[in-house]
């Protein structure tokens, strides 16, 4: 059925100047975009954003990264959007992601990996509803 994800362009990919060719691989990906911003968490927001990470090692680089700039959010429309969303993107670690995919071509790490998408319908629309008020949702 049709239904929707949630991403970011996390700051990494705004500051490189990526905004213009993620939405592009995403539009072409056939996701049509039903919101869009662009925002900056504060680091309250990034530490609510990502508290199912609260325990790992990584959550204090983690939130810094994601509060130092500007991100682009985006609600994402398309049969099957999470796990297609999911494939678009690729894996965590650039490394290991696949030729095509966003972070193959704009992430530099594991942590700073240029884009954001939601792992399940359930975040998807916690996710969103975190962004965007029901009137920004089209
Ligand atoms: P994402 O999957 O969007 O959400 C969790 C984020 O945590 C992940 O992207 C990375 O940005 C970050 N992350 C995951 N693993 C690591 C790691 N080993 N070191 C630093 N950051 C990580």
């Amino acid at each position: 059925a049709t239904n929707r994800t949630f991403t970011m362009i996390k700051p990494d990919a705004v500051q490189n100047g990526h905004i213009g060719n993620i939405l592009a691989m995403i539009t072409n990906g056939g996701f049509k975009i039903v919101s869009l911003k662009l925002t900056q968490l504060t680091v309250a927001d990034a530490q609510e954003f990502y508290a199912v990470h609260a325990a790992r090692p990584f959550y204090g680089e983690l939130v810094e990264f994601m509060s130092r700039g500007p991100i682009v959010a985006a609600i994402l429309e398309k049969d099957n959007a999470v796990e297609d969303f999911r494939t678009l993107i690729g894996a965590t670690n650039p490394a290991e992601a696949a030729e095509g995919t966003i972070r193959k071509a704009y992430a530099t790490s594991i942590g700073e990996n240029a884009v954001h998408g939601s792992d399940s319908d359930e975040n998807a629309a916690i996710e969103g509803a975190f962004h965007f008020a029901g009137r920004e949702q089209f």
